[in-house]
């Protein structure tokens, strides 16, 4: 912390205090310490890393407007009171603003407010997320069984789970996405819910339409389903894999290719990406060898989703890559992936770092 901050005290929430009246910011620091941690800082103090659970602001309005950009976190807006001095700022999402001439009994009273408002919210968003990844993990794991079975998927099943994905992931983001999803063990599902997440993060950054957005994270829920068939005994292997074992696991994407043909129900740009996952720009994929522009855009998406998320999941028989290092062994793949794609990809998943490294 900058010099002048108060000590940490714990690690749980706080409340983050940036003022430069040393008198009031005393005053107030010692009021809400009685509620919750606050930690306070004259301007120009270094910005905790980890995510306040409210933010005060007592600048002058270019200072508060600088540092309010600068508080950023992943996950959703986070809830602020500003304490202005001349005229209001625009008014955003979780944002409160009182006349810094208020009283400081009515400014407290706000900041107390705002304090058991912030804790009921998260309250409600873990819920729900506990909720969106349970449903999701269950209907994945029907489309799993049931494709394993050679019964029809149910395409409301996946509709369900792309606006669960979308939901959850435009709600608290990607980070805290993948962190509820890793907490379960649940392989090849654990894997599919990293990429659609990943692909919905994606598709929000690069503005894709709604339909088109949809069609990506249907996509991303979808394209491992060939999985369903292969022996879990070679999905599972924690070592390399035989040459029959590797020639068996690369028909994954023909095997849910067929299997979405069969069932007449998907568009074609689904079994596209389910088909092709694993092709490469530079023709060295499979299962058919494509190369450049034969390969199209979706897929290409999917494919970045995949790669990137294989690479910082979770798992027992070796380390996992933080988001910079995942990004950088895609970036040094030459050929392989669409690194027109990656530049946007790559700051679009950084976000996400706080949990790989
Ligand atoms: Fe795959
Ligand atoms: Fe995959």
């Amino acid at each position: 912390m900058a010099p002048g901050t108060a000590p940490r005290l714990t690690d749980g929430p706080f409340v983050l205090l940036i003022s430069d009246r040393p008198t009031e910011r005393a005053a107030l620091e010692r009021a809400i310490a009685l509620v919750m941690d606050c930690r306070s800082m004259a301007a120009g103090g270094t910005i905790p890393s980890t995510r306040p659970h409210l933010v005060v602001l007592d600048l002058p309005p270019a200072r508060a407007a600088d540092l309010d950009a600068a508080l950023s976190y992943p996950g959703p807006p986070l809830p602020r009171l500003h304490l202005v001095r001349g005229d209001p700022a625009p008014a955003a999402p979780q944002l409160r603003q009182l006349p810094a001439a208020a009283p400081r009994q009515v400014v407290l009273a706000t900041v107390f407010a705002m304090i058991e408002e912030a804790s009921r919210t998260s309250a409600l968003r873990k819920r729900r997320l506990m909720e969106r990844v349970t449903g999701a993990t269950a209907i994945v794991t029907d489309l799993f069984d049931s494709a394993a079975l050679g019964a029809r998927l149910q395409q409301d099943d996946v509709e369900r789970g792309t606006e669960l994905v979308l939901a959850a992931v435009s709600e608290v983001g990607i980070s805290t996405w993948l962190a509820e999803v890793w907490r379960h063990d649940i392989g090849v599902y654990q894997h599919t819910l990293g990429v659609a997440g990943h692909a919905a993060t994606f598709g929000t950054k690069i503005g894709l339409s709604r339909t088109d957005h949809r069609l990506l994270v249907r996509s991303a829920l979808l394209h491992d389903i060939g999985k369903s068939r292969i022996p879990v005994e070679i999905l599972n292997k924690p070592g390399r894999l035989t040459p029959e074992e590797l020639r068996l696991m690369q028909r994954h994407p023909d095997i849910g290719a067929d299997m979405l043909r069969a069932q007449g129900a998907f568009e074609a740009t689904v079994i596209d990406v389910v088909q092709h996952h694993h092709e490469r720009i530079d023709g060295k994929g499979y299962p058919h060898g494509l190369a450049g522009s034969a390969i199209n855009d979706l897929v290409r998406i999917v494919a970045l989703c995949d790669v990137f998320s294989a690479l910082t999941e979770r798992r027992t028989y070796r380390p996992s890559a933080t988001a910079a290092e995942a990004l950088a062994i895609m970036r040094d793949s030459g050929g392989q992936l669409d690194q027109d794609l990656l530049r946007v990809f790559a700051p679009a998943m950084l976000g996400s770092e706080a949990l790989t490294a």
